[in-house]
């Protein structure tokens, strides 16, 4: 696929068929990934990756994880229809600062150009994507293990998939441009 097909025809995937995704092939197509830039190559990303029985077990715990959290924040049907659904789901990390929001912005922005690079690969190899922010954020990043310096750049939600929805048309880059 040539980068210009690859970006146009890439979605979001949110539905999945039953067949597992190798370890191996996940790790190859971060490994493609991790070629995004990164300010001074700093390269602070870090992944989380739950499959197969340890899915199954956060499943199994989510009631225990999300206890203290109110219904509405916590939102437990869906995040357990959510991670059911999913044969895998990477998380990626990248690092923070409190004193500097700048360090922030570059290492949020570096694992998003990460996500990116990795949504396009997957999408190749017929392993679809969808980037969420919010499920886990909170109780659940720390109970997989957040650093204090870190935050979830986002969840990907991972399956191979036989359906590939309509695109949604985007906004042309002209109406959005000002010639200083
Ligand atoms: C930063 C970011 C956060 C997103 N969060 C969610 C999410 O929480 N839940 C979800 O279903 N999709 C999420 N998406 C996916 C978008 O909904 C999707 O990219 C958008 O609808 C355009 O569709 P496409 O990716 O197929 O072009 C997110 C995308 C980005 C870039």
């Amino acid at each position: 696929v040539n980068l210009k097909e690859g970006i146009i025809n890439r979605r979001t995937i949110r539905t999945y068929t039953d067949q597992e995704i190798k370890r191996n092939d996940i790790i190859d197509i971060l490994n493609h990934a991790t070629y995004a830039p990164t300010h001074k190559t700093r390269q602070t990303w870090r992944f989380v990756l739950i499959d197969g029985r340890s899915k199954d077990k956060l499943l199994n715990d989510l009631d225990m994880i999300l206890a203290d959290v109110s219904p509405e924040e916590a939102r437990i049907d869906y995040k357990k229809k959510v991670i059911a659904s999913a044969r895998a789901i990477l998380v990626v990390f990248n690092e923070k600062s409190d004193d500097d929001p700048i360090y922030t912005l570059e290492e949020y922005g570096a694992a998003s150009a990460l996500i990116q690079n990795f949504q396009l690969l997957a999408f190749e190899k017929g392993i679809g994507v969808c980037w969420k922010s919010h499920l886990f954020l909170g109780k659940m990043a720390t109970h997989i293990g957040i650093k204090e310096n870190e935050m979830v750049t986002g969840a990907l939600t991972l399956g191979y998939f036989d359906v590939i929805p309509n695109t949604k048309e985007r906004i042309s880059a002209e109406s959005k441009l000002t010639i200083f």
